[in-house]
């Protein structure tokens, strides 16, 4: 890595302007990461030169813009470490690629008494599908509980797994909470059973090294906006053999080898489950993302995060009245916290009157605010490009606000 953080703030245009008269400090990083500008210049730069639709023109444009959009899809192929192209598949986001999955895999080979397992730590879009599939098939949802610092109960999944269990579809990283969860152990124990593992990998894929090979995991599901692309664009990555068994997700264009009124046979993959003109320009801009990272190095990534996690986290908990909700032992850099006496919004209200923008409420997981017993929290999420004296800012407006009832 030859950048410093001050180079790398300069590649993100957003950063650089005032909230409520405050220089902007943008802690909602969970939710959506800020895009560098490589990867609004290639959105930009594909519709003035390259728009074009891909895989079937017959001119420079189409051949172009195929090229460019084919060139992420080896990108995302060497940044996961699958072992072929043909194993990424573009969907528009995490969402709907556990909806592909659920749609799909779930159709074809869940049936009737046969146990689906998730987590407490589920983002919605990884309990509502599989919710649906269960009612549609009569299968049976287990949840695996966590303990008090947001951490997977191991010894109850191993109480749960069983021959019945035909799927374990997990969140890798919390999204509420920062817990790291052991994914390495799940999928051995699952395979044990013959059971498939979807990872959703949407606050993974940002922070951690994710190797498919290297975890075994069946599935994994992430959002190009959380990886500093384009919003409205996903991935789904899944072992050929399974992504061959499956039935396609949707019909129409591109997904189809032939088409006749009496029999339709479908594409190879990926394009299989591609029905339709895909997200071409994002698709190309997220390239840029890509090697965004690549250039920076995940390594350096989490080193830089992790030093602001602990350097946030030692001033945060001197605060009185300051309630961490998450305090898992392996965590990425995502502070949940309440102000004791304070609802999460109003804190969340007065830190942007500060310019300091952050995330309030149930984060998509009521269950786990519910096993709380909390309506929601206040939630910090850094990213490669915040600093240290962004974090004392936080901490000096914190206090204040914390001061008012405590
Ligand atoms: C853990 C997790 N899963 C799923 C999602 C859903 O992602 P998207 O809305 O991009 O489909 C999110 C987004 O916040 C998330 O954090």
């Amino acid at each position: 890595m030859s950048l410093n953080i001050q180079e790398i703030r300069a590649l993100f245009p957003v950063l650089h302007q005032e909230v409520n008269g405050k220089p902007l400090i943008y802690f909602d990083n969970a939710a959506t990461t800020q895009k560098p500008i490589s990867v609004i210049d290639a959105l930009s730069a594909y519709y003035k030169n390259d728009n074009s639709n891909i895989h079937r023109g017959a001119h420079a444009l189409a051949d172009r813009a195929t090229r460019y959009y084919e060139n992420t899809r080896t990108l995302l192929q060497q940044f996961l470490n699958a072992r072929e192209e043909a194993e990424i598949i573009f969907t528009k986001g995490t969402t709907e690629g556990i909806n592909l999955v659920a749609s799909t895999f779930g159709r074809k080979f869940i049936n009737k008494g046969d146990e689906i397992i998730i987590s407490t730590l589920e983002h919605h879009s990884n309990i509502v599908p599989w919710q649906m599939l269960c009612e549609e098939k009569g299968a049976i949802l287990k949840i695996i509980p966590i303990n008090e610092a947001g951490e997977l109960d191991m010894q109850a999944f191993r109480g749960l797994i069983s021959p019945s269990t035909k799927l374990v579809s997990i969140v890798h990283v919390s999204n509420a909470l920062g817990t790291i969860n052991p994914v390495e152990e799940i999928i051995e124990l699952s395979h044990q059973v013959g059971a498939k593992v979807l990872l959703d990998g949407a606050q993974s894929t940002s922070h951690l090294e994710v190797d498919v090979q290297a975890l075994d995991c069946d599935f994994l599901v992430f959002s190009a906006h959380k990886l500093y692309g384009p919003t409205g664009l996903g991935v789904l990555y899944g072992k050929r053999d399974l992504l061959d068994s499956m039935p396609p997700y949707q019909g129409g264009g591109e997904m189809i080898k032939e088409v006749t009124f009496a029999k339709t046979t479908y594409n190879e993959l990926p394009f299989k489950f591609e029905a339709g003109t895909p997200n071409i320009g994002d698709v190309i801009a997220f390239g840029k993302a890509l090697e965004f990272i690549n250039h920076i190095g995940k390594k350096y990534i989490k080193a830089h995060e992790d030093e602001l996690l602990a350097y946030a986290n030692d001033s945060l908990s001197q605060i009185k009245g300051f309630i961490p909700v998450g305090t898992a032992k392996d965590k990425i850099s995502v502070i949940s916290f309440n102000i004791n006496g304070m609802h999460p919004f109003d804190v969340g209200m007065m830190l942007d009157a500060n310019g300091i923008a952050v995330r309030t409420g149930h984060h998509c997981t009521q269950p786990l605010m519910q096993r709380f017993g909390i309506e929601g929290t206040v939630r910090a999420s850094f990213s490669v490009y915040n600093t240290k004296s962004e974090i004392d800012s936080l901490v000096a407006s914190v206090s204040k606000i914390a001061k008012l009832k405590n």
